[in-house]
């Protein structure tokens, strides 16, 4: 297949009338059963008409994704929710004047206009508006509901740079819209609304502090996952799937910041010396302690958002040059933390180095 790059450049916020017109035929692809490729906040996007169910069908096979993985269904209109849930919560209009247009995603009952296919057989819809400007124009565009999950092949850590998106989908999808990079850099924090209270599926930059103090309840923050051993069915089920992984092996070193740097070096040499590569990914404070074959910093460990915004820029990096075995540091969990060390843990396979 012939796949379009566009490029968007949306500066200030603002697009051209050129770019307006790129959006347009990209929306008609879409409306034609097509898939379009798309920044958000967030991740790259691989889009579909949400209410076709032979383009969800096309998203399942571009990615290689078990088809009982639900999509998140993209709006760019807060009323357009009422025509794909039923069952608009107060809770639901509450959270989205308060982070709507933003990187989170809620569960809600389904409607009948949309298809099983896009919710991987479920009776729930997964709704999200995104802020990215090119990405709401797209989706108006296209028709108004655009079926998305992370642009990546299954299990690659999920692109937030075009370059990414052209490496895992170049060839099987009408088109990739280019808009620079995705500046929270995880996935959207998912929200289920149908279970009483609310509970957390994914967490993401919108904390369960910020969901608790608009929604004036408790959230129940049960983000299970595959590393979980209470024998617990996730709730979303792409959680249940060994997701974000790179190709080296990954390590998390968890401990006192110069024992860990201690521990890291001596393991390297020893993985040198067995033929691996090594990289190490690092803070800007830990840094220069370190020797080994690729060095690369998240930013400040005070940074929250830079870490979050580098980590899977990183892994993949790691990924170009063929790096096969590779060490971390850890990270305080609490706040956008949280989501951080819950795609870091996953992209290690759990594998974590307690340093006493
Ligand atoms: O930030 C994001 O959410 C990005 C951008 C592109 O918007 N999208 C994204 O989609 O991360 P994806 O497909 O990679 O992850 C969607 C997650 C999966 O774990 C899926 O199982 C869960 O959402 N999900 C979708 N619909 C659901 C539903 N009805 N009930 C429970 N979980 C659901
Ligand atoms: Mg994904």
């Amino acid at each position: 297949m012939n796949t379009t790059v566009i490029e968007i450049s949306s500066r200030g916020g603002r697009l051209t009338e050129a770019e307006e017109e790129l959006l347009r035929g990209a929306g008609d692809i879409l409306k034609s059963g097509g898939l379009v490729a798309f920044p958000t906040e967030t991740v790259y996007g691989l889009g579909g008409d949400a209410l076709n169910p032979e383009a969800s069908r096309k998203i399942y096979e571009a990615k290689g994704r078990p088809s009982d993985n639900p999509l998140i269904v993209h709006i760019a209109k807060f009323e357009d929710i009422y025509y794909i849930a039923d069952e608009v919560t107060k809770e639901a209009e509450m959270l989205a004047e308060a982070f709507w247009p933003g990187p989170l995603t809620m569960i809600l009952k389904k409607s009948d206009k949309v298809p099983h296919e896009t919710t991987g057989g479920l009776e729930t819809v997964a709704v999200r508006m995104p802020s990215n400007l090119a990405a709401r124009r797209l989706i108006e565009y296209g028709g108004g509901y655009v079926a998305a999950p992370s642009a990546n092949i299954s299990g690659r850590p999920s692109p937030t740079l075009a370059k990414y998106v052209i490496q895992d989908m170049f060839g099987k999808i009408d088109a990739i819209i280019d808009g620079g990079r995705g500046e929270i850099g995880l996935e959207s924090t998912i929200i289920d609304l149908t279970a009483s209270p609310p509970q957390i599926l994914r967490p993401g930059y919108i904390t369960a502090e910020m969901l608790s103090a608009v929604l004036n309840t408790g959230v129940v923050n049960d983000t299970v996952d595959s590393g979980d051993e209470s024998g617990k069915a996730p709730r979303a089920p792409g959680m249940k799937y060994r997701h974000y992984a790179p190709k080296g092996e990954l390590s998390i070193v968890e401990g006192e910041p110069d024992r860990v740097a201690e521990y890291i070096n001596a393991a390297v040499i020893k993985a040198r010396h067995a033929g691996d590569k090594v990289g190490i990914i690092a803070t800007d404070e830990q840094k220069h302690k370190y020797d080994a074959d690729v060095i690369k910093s998240l930013g400040s460990r005070n940074d929250e958002d830079s870490v979050g915004k580098h980590l899977y820029e990183v892994l993949r990096e790691f990924d170009d040059e063929n790096v096969t075995k590779i060490f971390s540091e850890s990270f305080d969990a609490d706040g956008f933390g949280q989501a951080i060390m819950n795609r870091l843990l996953k992209a290690a396979g759990h594998r974590v180095i307690k340093l006493v």
